[in-house]
C-alpha cells in the first residue's frame, strides 16, 4: 500500500510573516495515514524547519545544484538543503525546465546530488498543450523518465517521488480529467516497470496541475495516483488543509 502524500509548491511567494502565519495554520493538521510536505523559496527553508519541528508537515526545497560544491555562484546545494534540516526537494519543475533551460541531463544530475546526501527527490514531468494535442505526451513523459529509469539503481527509487504536472494544467485553473491523469499515471507506472516491478509498485506518484479543494478527492480517488502537488491553493491554508484532507 502506498503511502498518501501531499506537496505545497509555494514557488516564488513567501515572507517571514506569511510562512509563519501559514505554517502556524497547516501545524494543526494530523493524519497518520498521510505525509504533508511544503516547499517555501531558499531562503525560508531554515525558519520552516523550526517551525514545522512539533507537527508532522516535511520541508522542502522547490531545487538544488547540479554540483556537489564550489564557484557556482548563486547555487544551492543539496547538501546544504539537508544541513539545515530539509528533507525534500523539487527537481525538474516545468517553470525551471522551461524558464532556466533545465533539461534531463540537469534533471538527473540534481537528482543523484539530492540522493547522495540522503534527500526525496520530487522529479516533475508533463508535457505541454501542443505536445498533448499532436498524441505526443506519452513520449514525451517517456523521454523525460528515460535516464533517470537507466541510469538510477533500484534501491534509489526508495527516495524518489515522481510527479506529474501536465504544462498546461499549471497555475491556468485547467485540470487534467480525472480519466486524463490516471491514464498518464498508469502509463508512468509501466515505464517504472523496467527499473523494476516492485518500484513500479511502490513509487509514489503525484497529480499536479490547478489541483484545489473541489478536485482533489476524485484526482486522488484514482487507483495510481497517491496525492498532489499543489501550487497556487498550497498559499491559502485553509484551502491546502481541506486538500490534504481529501
Ligand atoms: P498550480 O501549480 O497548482 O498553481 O497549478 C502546480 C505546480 O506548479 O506545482
Amino acid at each position: 500500500m502506498r503511502r498518501r502524500l501531499i506537496a505545497g509548491n509555494w514557488k516564488m511567494n513567501a515572507s517571514v510573516d506569511s510562512v509563519r502565519t501559514l505554517l502556524r495554520a497547516l501545524s494543526e493538521f494530523q493524519d497518520d495515514s498521510k505525509d504533508v510536505v511544503v516547499f517555501p523559496p531558499a531562503p525560508y527553508l531554515a525558519l520552516a524547519v523550526e517551525l514545522t519541528k512539533q507537527s508532522q508537515i516535511g520541508v522542502g526545497a522547490q531545487t538544488c545544484a547540479a554540483y556537489e560544491s564550489g564557484a557556482y555562484t548563486g547555487e544551492v546545494a543539496a547538501s546544504m538543503v539537508h544541513d539545515i534540516g530539509a528533507r525534500h526537494v523539487l527537481v525538474g519543475h516545468s517553470e525551471r525546465r522551461s524558464l532556466f533551460a533545465e533539461n534531463d541531463d540537469a534533471v538527473l544530475a540534481k537528482t543523484q546530488q539530492a540522493l547522495a546526501v540522503g534527500l526525496t527527490a520530487y522529479v516533475c514531468v508533463g508535457e505541454t498543450l501542443a505536445q498533448r494535442q499532436v498524441g505526443d505526451e506519452q513520449a514525451v513523459v517517456a523521454q523525460q523518465l528515460r535516464r533517470l529509469v537507466t541510469e538510477l539503481a533500484p534501491a534509489d527509487w526508495q527516495h524518489i517521488v515522481i510527479a506529474y504536472e501536465p504544462v498546461w494544467a499549471i497555475g491556468t485553473g485547467e485540470t487534467a480529467t480525472p480519466a486524463q491523469a490516471q491514464a498518464m499515471h498508469a502509463f508512468i507506472r509501466s515505464q517504472l516497470q523496467q527499473v523494476s516491478a516492485e518500484v513500479a509498485e511502490r513509487t509514489p506518484i503525484l497529480y499536479g496541475g490547478s489541483v484545489k479543494a473541489a478536485n482533489a478527492e476524485e484526482l486522488f480517488s484514482q487507483p495510481d495516483i497517491d496525492g498532489g502537488l499543489v501550487g497556487g491553493a498550497s498559499l491559502d491554508a485553509q484551502e491546502f488543509l481541506a486538500i490534504c484532507r481529501s
